[in-house]
């Protein structure tokens, strides 16, 4: 599919008002996105696990008005307004009114809330774009009855890349991958998708559980640090890897072996943060208590062969990976050794997930 296969038809009536609700899950990528080109066309393609438990849930309650000459809309979160977020929903609204012209045409309320704590350090960008997203797209489907079940994702995960490059991956649940790689058919760099090859059921419920190392806010954005990509010495190379990295995923997925993971997915973590390490400006994410918990990770994994490994978004907060048939001894670790480096002790347990639902 290409750009323009998102633009609509000419729509013949539209609705009066309405609301919808979607709850869009948070996810993790494997192999990071980072470094981007124009509209938010990645510089190289990446692979995550849908999560489960980090949510957000998205009502918008729309109502036709008269002037169609810009956007108008309320936003809450929590219940209650949020001004600060509106200019990111103003840019993202002018991004995707090509491909959604009903936009101005309504005065949107949009109420929000996330399952995890605010300010928990965990980015809400991914859900938060494909729950709107996904709304956005089903008043379009009332629009345009006949569109079936695998445009309407793809075009809701088109629409939330064009909000955060991430969401993309937020909207169907198991493995995405998003970015266009010769060896992964169907992949594009305008929509993520199911990973469509064999993948071993002991990948299939693998649990993530967050260590909230540092809730506060970030010193550098994605935005600025995706950026900082452009003329950095290592870039090259580094979108090669990745490509590498998912080329050895492959066999690694069907073959259900749990070190060539590992070694893939935490030489990816520490990547993304070398290559934050090495920008112009550089600058730090990791607390000290990420690098306590990586090498607490690192002893525990080598004296009792659990397979047990991290990885890290770009912020300070370390994600524990583990399959299913260790979970009882890697709670008890995290537990145990781990959790005294969160602060206030605060962690969620999440697993893989089944994607966006509708309420
Ligand atoms: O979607 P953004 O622009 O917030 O970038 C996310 C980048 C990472 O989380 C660091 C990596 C990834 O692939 O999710």
């Amino acid at each position: 599919m290409i750009q323009k296969d998102f633009l609509p038809n000419q729509y013949t009536d539209l609705p009066e008002e309405g609301k919808v609700t979607w709850k869009a899950p948070s996810n993790i990528a494997l192999v990071k996105y980072w470094g981007k080109r124009k509209n938010q066309i990645p510089a190289n393609p990446s692979i995550s696990f849908t999560l489960d438990a980090c949510a957000t849930t998205t009502k918008v309650i729309y109502s036709k008005k008269k002037d169609v000459s810009q956007f108008s809309f309320d936003l809450l979160l929590d219940g209650k307004p949020k001004e600060d977020f509106k200019p990111k929903i103003e840019v993202f609204f002018e991004r995707i009114l090509d491909y959604l012209p009903f936009l101005k045409s309504y005065h949107f309320k949009i109420e929000t809330s996330n399952s995890f704590p605010h300010s928990s350090g965990i980015a809400s960008s991914a859900s938060g774009m494909a729950a709107l997203s996904l709304c956005l797209m089903d008043i379009e489907r009332q629009l345009d009855a006949g569109m079936d079940q695998d445009l309407f994702n793809r075009k809701a995960s088109f629409l939330a890349r064009l909000g955060s490059g991430s969401a993309c991956r937020s909207i169907e649940g198991g493995i995405i991958q998003w970015g266009g790689h010769s060896g992964v058919s169907g992949s594009s760099d305008l929509f993520g998708i199911q990973y469509p090859y064999e993948v071993n059921a002991v990948f299939k419920n693998f649990h993530d559980t967050i260590l909230l190392v540092h809730k506060g806010e970030k010193q550098v954005s994605s935005t600025v640090g995706h950026d900082l990509m452009h003329n950095h010495p290592y870039a090259e190379n580094r979108f090669k890897q990745a490509y590498a990295n998912l080329d050895k995923l492959k066999t690694v997925f069907s073959e259900g072996n749990l070190e060539g993971f590992i070694e893939i997915v935490e030489s990816e973590a520490l990547t993304l943060h070398a290559m934050m390490m090495t920008s112009m400006p550089y600058f730090i994410l990791m607390k000290p208590e990420t690098l306590e918990i990586i090498n607490k990770i690192w002893s525990f994994r080598k004296e009792t062969k659990v397979p047990i490994c991290f990885t890290l978004d770009a912020g300070a907060n370390v994600h524990v990976l583990y399959p299913e048939s260790v979970k009882e001894k890697a709670i008890q670790f995290i537990q145990n050794e781990l959790v005294a480096h969160c602060e206030n002790g605060h962690y969620i347990c999440d697993r893989i997930g089944s994607g966006a639902k509708k309420l």
